[in-house]
């Protein structure tokens, strides 16, 4: 009887998967964590049966000097190599190359992760230990690549060579047997997209990156770094792992500021936190005990001189505690965390603002002195900082930064508000208007008003050119990272419509182009899709350097889970919930959920005809028992959808607001009279 129960309780706490589905053939992650090839690239030179080695099937010969066999595996992997050789002699070689993008595979190199190089060739090949020994050949740990999708294989002699079993064993996510065994999940088609299914692809596309971004703890890039022609990627990373670093093949570091993207994409998709607590533990342990100064990448980069990396590990703490619940850890860190928010309370200067003086950040240029940016994030720090100490009953703390908060509020729209551009200028002295403060500005919700952020929205549209916005921070680039911001101030915006277009516009371009993986998501890149991303600024015109699965780049997995299908957490662990559907985006229905330890959040809704041929709108909503949330429908919004071809407009009236208890719920609204109807 006993243990039934405790199995029982067991079962609870390791949580439910998300229900299977139509979706789960849009999930990238592999099935088994050992992978083979699934088609050929290309090759080169005299060749028998390659085709062997797809799915690991039999012997490929190499049969001239210089041949070589480009292998695919179809999405972004990352781990070791192992390889069986058949036959070999004296004078037989072999070597390897990596690349993430096919513009980069070649005998001679792999693309670039140890240092950015404009020829393109800094890491060179792997060679594997003359003379060739036949039998199992694998991959020496310290020489792992954490993210490719080709791989080549290159004879180096006449001698004959024989190969076969190539396979990579997946080194991401080590805690996870199945790297599929997803908790929460997303579905919505768009009728009137070039691919109907790509915001269920994106959805999981985002959640596949960082993935593949949550690495072992001794799988770090080496610094310094790797001599010339080689790699290594056999750093300690932390105070435990696994732990979530900022990309597959490079930095594989710890990065703060990528975590504000990629923490809640982990949240909806694996709600894997533990690495995110690794991380962030990394960062408190490190903290300047003198100073109160945070780093602003872990070790073994160790980067120091960042205020607004710094304002990330903060705000990441109160995201892993809102999703978490782990008050203890909070508790453990909370001596650290203070001091830290003291330092940068202490840059605070007569003006009321924080004059920013580490002036590192996400690439952008400028960023110094009495800056937007800058003074966003510490308003985000302190709402989120005085959130965090009522839950720690530190009464007087939470006062005290909230009173702080809104005073900054209304310095930050005194000082930097620009009414004439209808957008927050970069600092006092310029007319340049940012995308990441003004991004941020709607949605910390520092803006205090429906009329700016529909200026903003529209403001921000204006740097956009076909494949999305090109930041004046940082010309000539595109930034998915800041982007996944803005894509989240449109929907605050209300301005559905839009943020689909800006969706299909810079994820479409990352998802699709055949110069990158089509799977995870690119760091960035130039204003005209080019893969020299940062070639002016830190990268010296390296293309190959450019990361291709940077979980920053992953915004659209959160927004479109916690906006258009409209389910967030808005206390910790879910306790109160919010669904608040963006209905204007031309879906006609969207479905997803998610998990926290309090249990399963799942919600769908659809346009539909009742019998009477009256259009509906039909909601289900299940959260677990002892919940609470509440329902917020637009009222009087004009809306339109897109469904077997036909679009239909009509006009949603929704009640003011809906308070609910844990459970399932089905409602309904008609959308003329503008009735709601609960169904159970
Ligand atoms: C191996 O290479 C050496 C040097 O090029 C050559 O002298 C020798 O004949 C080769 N051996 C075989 C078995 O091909
Ligand atoms: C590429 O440039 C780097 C310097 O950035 C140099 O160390 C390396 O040797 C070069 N590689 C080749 C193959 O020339
Ligand atoms: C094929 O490679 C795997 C490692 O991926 C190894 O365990 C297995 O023994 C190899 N099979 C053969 C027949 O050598
Ligand atoms: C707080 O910072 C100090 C100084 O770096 C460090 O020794 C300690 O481990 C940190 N505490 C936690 C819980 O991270
Ligand atoms: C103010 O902003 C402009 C535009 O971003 C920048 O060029 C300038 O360096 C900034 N000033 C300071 C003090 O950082
Ligand atoms: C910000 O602080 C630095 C260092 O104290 C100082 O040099 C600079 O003038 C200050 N900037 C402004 C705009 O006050
Ligand atoms: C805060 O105080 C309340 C009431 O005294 C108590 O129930 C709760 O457990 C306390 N929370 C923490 C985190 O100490
Ligand atoms: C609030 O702001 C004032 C003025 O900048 C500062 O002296 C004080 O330390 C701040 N309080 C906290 C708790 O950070
Ligand atoms: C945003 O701030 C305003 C006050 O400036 C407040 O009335 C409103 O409730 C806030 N909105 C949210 C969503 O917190
Ligand atoms: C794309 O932009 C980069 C950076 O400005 C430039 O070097 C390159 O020539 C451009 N490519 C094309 C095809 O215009
Ligand atoms: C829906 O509204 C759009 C713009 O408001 C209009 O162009 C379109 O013709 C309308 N479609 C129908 C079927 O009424």
């Amino acid at each position: 009887m006993i243990n039934i129960l405790l199995l029982l309780l067991h079962i609870g706490l390791v949580g439910s998967l998300a229900p299977p589905g139509d979706w789960d053939r849009f999930n990238y992650a592999p099935s088994s964590r050992v992978v083979t090839p699934v088609a050929i690239h290309s090759s080169h030179g005299q060749l028998e049966t390659p085709e062997n080695l797809i799915g690991a099937k039999g012997k490929a010969t190499f049969a001239s000097s210089g041949s070589w066999l480009a292998l695919d595996f179809g999405t972004e992997v990352g781990g070791l190599i192992s390889l069986d050789i058949n036959t070999a002699s004296a004078n037989s070689t072999l070597a390897l190359s990596f690349t993430e993008s096919p513009m980069f595979i070649r005998p001679t190199a792999s693309d670039d992760s140890s240092f950015p190089s404009q020829n393109t060739t800094y890491d060179g090949i792997l060679r594997v230990q003359a003379p060739l020994v036949t039998g199992l050949w694998q991959q020496p740990a310290a020489t792992l690549r954490g993210g490719f999708r080709f791989l080549t294989l290159v004879s180096g002699s006449n001698a004959p060579l024989a190969l076969s079993n190539v396979t990579c064993a997946i080194s991401f996510m080590p805690h996870f047997p199945d790297l599929r065994a997803y908790t929460g999940y997303f579905s919505a088609e768009h009728p009137t997209f070039h691919d109907p299914d790509f915001l269920t692809k994106v959805w999981y596309g985002g959640a596949y990156t960082v993935q593949t971004n949550t690495v072992p703890l001794d799988t770090g890039r080496k610094v310094p770094f790797a001599s010339a022609g080689t790699w290594a990627n056999n750093a300690h990373l932390g105070v435990a792992g696994p732990i979530i670093v900022d990309g597959a093949k490079r930095d594989r570091a710890v990065w703060p500021g990528d975590m504000g993207i990629a923490v809640p994409t982990q949240f909806v998709s694996t709600n894997d936190l533990i690495p995110t607590r690794n991380a962030l533990a990394t960062m408190f342990a490190a903290i300047n005990l003198k100073t109160g100064a945070l780093p602003e990448s872990g070790p073994p980069l160790n980067q120091q001189g960042s205020d607004t990396y710094h304002a990330w590990t903060l705000i990441g703490t109160h995201n892993y505690h809102l999703f978490s619940g782990d008050t203890e850890w909070v508790r453990e860190i909370w001596s650290n965390f203070t001091k830290a928010v003291a330092f940068l309370e202490g840059k605070v200067d007569s003006t009321g603002l924080i004059n920013i003086t580490g002036l590192r950040d996400w690439a952008r240029l400028g960023g110094g002195g009495h800056n937007s940016e800058g003074n966003a994030l510490l308003y985000q720090v302190l709402v989120t900082a005085s959130d965090l100490a009522v839950q720690l009953n530190e009464t007087q703390l939470a006062t005290a930064w909230a009173t702080n908060a809104t005073a900054l509020k209304g310095r930050f729209n005194d000082a930097f508000w620009d009414e004439g551009a209808g957008l927050y200028k970069d600092n006092l002295t310029t007319t340049l208007h940012p995308q990441d403060a003004n991004s941020f500005a709607v949605l910390f919700n520092l803006t205090g008003s429906e009329e700016k952020n529909q200026r903003i929205s529209e403001g921000l549209q204006n740097n956009w050119n076909a494949i999305g916005p090109v930041p004046p921070e940082l010309p000539d680039t595109i930034s998915p990272f800041i982007t996944g911001f803005e894509l989240q101030a449109h929907f605050i915006a209300g301005q559905d419509k839009r943020a689909m277009d800006l969706l299909e516009r810079t994820w479409g371009y990352m998802l699709y182009t055949d110069l990158s993986v089509q799977s995870t998501l690119l760091e960035g890149f130039t204003a005209n899709g080019s893969l020299s991303y940062r070639y002016y600024d830190g990268y010296n015109n390296d293309p190959a350097y450019t990361s291709h699965s940077h979980g920053w780049s992953s915004g659209p997995t959160s927004a479109l889970t916690f906006y258009l299908l409209g389910l967030t957490v808005t206390s910790t662990q879910g306790q109160t919930w919010n669904f608040a559907p963006h209905l204007n985006t031309g879906v006609p229905a969207a479905e997803g959920g998610f998990e926290t330890p309090l249990g399963r959040f799942d919600a769908s809704w659809s346009f539909d005809e009742d019998s009477n041929g009256n259009d509906v709108l039909n909601v289900q909503i299940s959260t677990p028992p002892g919940t609470a949330g509440t329902v917020n429908l637009p009222s009087d919004m004009l809306a339109s959808y897109t469904r077997n071809g036909l679009t239909k407009n009509l006009t949603l009236r929704g009640s003011p607001e809906i308070t609910l208890q844990g459970g399932t719920h089905e409602l309904s609204w008609d959308t003329d009279p503008g009735m709601c109807s609960s169904l159970g």
